[in-house]
């Protein structure tokens, strides 16, 4: 089958590859998904050496391996030993990091890792729930517990995850601040229902945020340094950056009086369906970026250091 996979940890996104692999195996406690759509992370192919894709037992994943861990597509076999699922249904779903991913013709999936798609929401929408808008939800609710009426600072507001965590925090009646770089970026926070869009390339975000009880960072680096400075005793600051050293440091935050975290989105089939059907009802309108076909995994690659991205790129299978 044709597949896209990460050759080596040392090129970046030049070590991403096209070509024929075997089909994965039939095992009686997974099931074979025919692959409709992808949702790309561009920051993957550095997920080899910051640890997210580290074995369970902590050791390096050995590559090759699959890109694309978030994916919609239809069962094409169920093993014996699964249940819930038929031959022919649609399904949405994250296979988890250190095993091969979905950018392929076909994927090995567990049943702990799907949920149903229903009919009004497309292959390619789909494919940006289970690592865009599950990530956004994870961090917004499991770690930062955010609660209607609470201010939170959306930093990349625009991006594949910002966009969802815009729109999820919105979605329970926080306010929402939003930074992104660039006219159309701001202009699109303020479309998905930020209350405040700022751009960080016109001004600093200390200067118009106010105050705010969470701070959600997809960016890291400087905007996240300087977010640590600006929060205040009691705020709840979440980072997703794929960067190692942007991991938080428990002593400062302790120093701070803040609550840091960062973590790794995991499969969860039932927040998953929760998210779909805010899709399906029009509560969340995913932002597609970009759609590849799956021969194009690495201009798609590629192509991303050089633009401005607005929501999500999929590759289609
Ligand atoms: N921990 C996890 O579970 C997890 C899950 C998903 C993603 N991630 C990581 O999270 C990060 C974001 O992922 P993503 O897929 O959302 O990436 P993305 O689509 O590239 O989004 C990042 C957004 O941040 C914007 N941005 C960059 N610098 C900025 C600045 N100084 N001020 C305001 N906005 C800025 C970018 O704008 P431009 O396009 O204009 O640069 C882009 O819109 C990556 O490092 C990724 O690896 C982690």
């Amino acid at each position: 089958m044709k597949a896209a996979w990460i050759a080596d940890a040392a090129g970046g996104d030049l070590s991403i590859r096209v070509g024929d692999t075997d089909p994965p195996a039939h095992a009686d406690e997974r099931l074979l998904v025919n692959v409709d759509a992808v949702g790309l992370t561009f920051g993957e192919p550095h997920w080899v050496t910051n640890g997210t894709m580290a074995l369970p037992d902590g050791s390096k994943r050995p590559l090759p391996v699959i890109v694309g861990h978030e994916f919609a597509g239809r069962v094409a076999h169920v093993g014996s030993a699964t249940s819930g699922f038929s031959v022919g249904d649609r399904v949405v779903g994250l296979i988890d990091f250190w095993r091969n991913g979905a950018a392929a013709e076909q994927a090995s999936v567990l049943p702990g890792e799907i949920a149903r798609l229903p009919d009004a929401v497309s292959a390619v929408e789909a494919s940006t729930l289970p690592i865009g808008a599950l990530t956004a939800w994870q961090g917004l609710f499991d770690f930062a517990r955010l609660k209607a009426g609470e201010t939170v600072l959306i930093h990349g507001g625009a991006g594949a995850v910002g966009t969802f965590a815009v729109q999820i925090a919105k979605g329970i009646g926080a306010r929402v601040v939003a930074t992104a770089r660039g006219d159309e970026g701001l202009a699109l926070c303020r479309e998905l229902g930020a209350d405040v869009a700022i751009d960080t390339t016109q001004g600093r975000f200390e200067d118009s945020a106010g105050a705010v009880d969470v701070i959600f960072d997809t960016v890291g680096r400087d905007l996240l340094e300087r977010s640590w400075q600006f929060a205040k005793p009691g705020t709840r600051l979440v980072t997703i950056s794929g960067e190692a050293e942007d991991a938080p440091s428990p002593e400062r935050a302790q120093q701070l009086g803040i609550e840091a975290f960062w973590f790794i989105v995991k499969p969860d089939p039932a927040q998953l369906a929760e998210i779909v059907r805010w899709v399906a009802d029009g509560r969340i309108a995913v932002q597609v970026d970009r759609t590849y076909r799956l021969g194009e995994a690495r201009k798609a690659f590629l192509d991303a250091d050089s633009r401005a991205k607005r929501g999500k790129t999929v590759l289609t299978v």
